[in-house]
């Protein structure tokens, strides 16, 4: 047998690799039932079939009147056939009459992946397999087609689904929902993993018990948003970080979005995830076909650390930019908690020097640099370089940062247009608005209406043009409100409801055609710090800034929550001034460091306050990092003590050989009672012997497993240790 391949025997496809199956299978040639989602299966027999019952006020063919849709497990749905849970698709006609009786018609089997081209996905990668199948169905009425995609990879346990809806009739039909992927699975106990959070607060988990009825969660937003990420898992009550089973969903997809859990009267669960129907609609002239983002399916059976490494796998080889696989991230220093909007020519170029000085690898001229900025009110959409502030324009520094050896990154904010711009003064159309109101503010500013073609045009030649003018290394691309006004002068009555995907849409061609025309600038992603980090974005930009807060105990929950989706290559952190510009606290140095540095490190603060002996902690971090820095961001993560849980927090990171592992735990407050810990690692070796590298102590991969390791932290509230384990043959 294949190590992941798709089969259709009897009725069934079969899709599996090496970790998993996924099985659904026709009903009597026309509908298309779910069976299994889980670990691989060598055979499947319906041995989780119910037996068919009669019910009560279900929608039945008095021919078969067992089988209603109500009770049956799907792979989509649409209303009007009997089933009332949270349906997946909505059409209608131009008759002003719903659609959407699919049957089957057919399928077929591809090597590879489906990539849609306008929207980011999981891409096909040179030597690792995948297939795909696509299942078609049709609804007579209205010519309306449908066709479910499933890609299988190998040696993965993601499956990656997706929908495509096609107008082969002769009048138009209006897309009202289009769900990426549903999921029905009888409940067992299950309780439902989301993530929730603000600005300053993003990725804190909530874990609950699935009662009935439906949970909805999602952004109408007009970006993903730190309120609720697009991610669900659903796990048994007795999962943890290390076992138990976990099946999760992420849509690839940076707009609006939800995700939706029902218990329904039989006690099935169904899971939906896609663009989130408020306020969506999409007319399908004849001919013309709708994609739905990506979702992805993981299963794991080894709690949420196996739910992690499948995504940061995934992510890694197929959704990060690919020249940046592998490649090393500079460390930075950014300018933002260092200056805020009081940047210039004159503070910059000793930063530059200094920072070379102490080990930096990049500094990064964020927010102030451009128009006539000097708060939030003004310039967006202005960028050129501001000549009171940078009177030679930006080549002094560029100059200095290479005579110094680093690179020079620079900060925009593409998507806004600030009503004090020149470009407003040009084109008052251009921000995204009702005809008759005037648009909201949010923190000073207009939305671009990225929907037209000629705006997509100016953002990609204003950015391209100053590129080429000022050679940087490096872009951090922001994005500080959310919408209120989703209209666009460009869009005829019976297409208002396509606003807010066709601004996705154009975005990503934004991002698309700039990142081609320039691969060689690190792209980061940003929203507030992580208001949009999502795995769209990600397809685009390697990095997200995760949180405006980078205060190092706060930090430890919201990076603690972003580990379970991202990798520690794909989350920024930075080390601060104390007191923290956000909370006021007073964290100590090698907390601050610690925590940064077990992801992806840089700082954001006045290096030239610091005193000596702060410089020399600094230069000997950076160098540390350095050294460690292929095994943080190239190895393997895992969470060992949650945040969510108490006062400790606790991971580690590995190497692919298991032969070196640094594990990081930090206490909220010094606490009497937990002045130590026994951290339970099970992610080592068990035939090899660890030495520690400070103490010299050697323990067995397997004792540090079963037995645990102590650990002991230092006096003083937000203490941190850092323990560095190494293999030693064991004789
Ligand atoms: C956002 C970002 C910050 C900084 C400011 C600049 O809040 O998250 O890091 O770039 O904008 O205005």
């Amino acid at each position: 047998m294949n190590s992941f391949d798709i089969q259709f025997h009897n009725g069934q496809f079969h899709l599996f690799s090496s970790k998993v199956s996924y099985i659904c299978e026709l009903h009597k040639d026309a509908w298309l039932l779910h069976r299994y989602w889980g670990p691989r299966l060598t055979a499947y027999h319906g041995a989780n079939c119910p037996e068919p019952v009669k019910r009560t006020f279900a929608a039945a063919d008095p021919e078969e009147p067992a089988f209603s849709l109500e009770m049956e497990p799907q792979e989509f749905s649409c209303p009007h056939q009997g089933d009332y849970r949270e349906s997946s698709l909505a059409l209608r006609r131009q008759d002003g009459w719903p659609a959407g009786r699919f049957r089957y018609q057919g399928y077929e089997i591809t090597e590879g992946l489906y990539a849609p081209e306008d929207l980011p996905h999981i891409r096909p990668l040179d030597g690792k397999g995948a297939k795909t199948l696509s299942i078609r169905l049709r609804d007579e009425a209205s010519g309306a087609a449908l066709t479910l995609r499933y890609s299988v990879l190998e040696d993965s346990a993601a499956i990656v689904r997706s929908a495509e809806i096609t107008n082969e009739g002769t009048g138009p039909i209006w897309v009202e929902r289009a769900f990426s992927a549903l999921l029905d699975m009888p409940y067992d106990g299950e309780e439902l993993v989301t993530f929730h959070g603000t600005h300053q607060k993003e990725f804190q988990m909530d874990r609950r018990l699935i009662g009935h009825g439906t949970i909805s969660v999602g952004s109408t937003r007009g970006a993903s948003g730190p309120q609720y990420p697009p991610f669900a898992a659903l796990c048994a009550p007795e999962a943890t970080e290390h076992s138990g089973e976990v099946r999760a969903l992420q849509l690839i997809y940076s707009g609006n979005h939800c995700v939706r859990v029902e218990r329904d009267q039989y006690d099935h669960l169904r899971l939906t995830t896609g663009i989130h129907p408020e306020g969506f609609s999409w007319k399908l002239e004849p001919g013309e076909r709708f994609q739905t983002p990506e979702a992805v399916l993981v299963y794991s059976g080894q709690g949420f650390n196996g739910m992690s490494q499948v995504f940061h796998q995934l992510y890694t080889e197929r959704l990060f930019p690919r020249q940046w696989a592998g490649r090393t991230r500079p460390i930075l220093l950014n300018s933002w908690e260092m200056c805020y909007f009081d940047v210039s020519e004159e503070k910059l170029l000793p930063v530059i020097r200094e920072a070379a000085a102490l080990g930096f690898e990049l500094v990064v001229l964020d927010d102030g640099w451009f128009g006539h900025r000097n708060n939030s009110k003004s310039s967006l959409g202005d960028w050129t370089v501001n000549r009171e502030k940078f009177p030679n324009g930006l080549t002094p520094l560029l100059d200095c940062a290479r005579e110094n050896g680093i690179q020079l990154g620079i900060w925009f904010e593409p998507e806004m247009i600030s009503p004090d711009s020149d470009l407003m003064r040009a084109h008052p159309d251009w921000a995204a608005r009702f005809p008759d109101d005037a648009p909201l503010l949010g923190r000073n500013q207009l939305v671009l209406d990225l929907t037209r073609r000629e705006v997509q045009e100016y953002v990609l030649d204003t950015l391209s043009g100053f590129l080429r003018t000022y050679p940087v290394s490096y872009v951090k691309w922001d994005m500080n409100r959310h919408m209120t006004d989703p209209g666009s002068a460009s869009l005829p009555p019976d297409r208002t409801g396509e606003f807010f995907h066709r601004y996705m849409l154009g975005l990503y061609r934004i991002l698309h055609e700039l990142t081609a025309r320039f691969p060689e600038i690190l792209f980061e992603n940003c929203s507030s710090g992580g208001g949009r980090f999502d795995p769209g974005m990600s397809f685009y930009m390697p990095q997200t800034w995760c949180s405006d807060n980078t205060d190092a105990l706060d930090r430890q929950s919201i990076q603690y929550g972003a580990s379970y989706l991202f990798p520690p290559s794909a989350i920024a952190a930075h080390v601060s001034a104390v007191p923290n510009h956000q909370t006021g606290r007073m964290i100590p140095f090698e907390t601050r460091a610690a925590l940064a540095s077990s992801a992806n490190m840089g700082y954001e603060l006045n290096i030239l306050d610091l005193s000596q002996e702060e410089r020399e902690q600094v230069r000997e971090h950076l160098a540390l990092y350095k050294e460690e820095r292929d095994l943080i961001l190239g190895g393997a993560f895992y969470r060992l003590r949650s945040p969510f849980d108490g006062n400790l927090c606790a991971w580690m990171l590995v190497d692919r050989k298991r032969e070196k592992a640094i594990l990081y735990a930090f206490a909220a407050s010094y606490d009497v009672s937990c002045l130590s810990a026994v951290l339970k690692i099970p992610y080592l070796d068990q035939k090899k012997l660890y030495v520690e590298r400070n103490t010299g102590r050697r323990f067995s991969g397997e004792e540090l497993r079963y037995a645990g390791l102590a650990v002991r932290f230092p006096q003083g509230d937000f203490p941190a240790i850092k323990i560095v384990l190494q293999t030693e043959t064991m004789s």
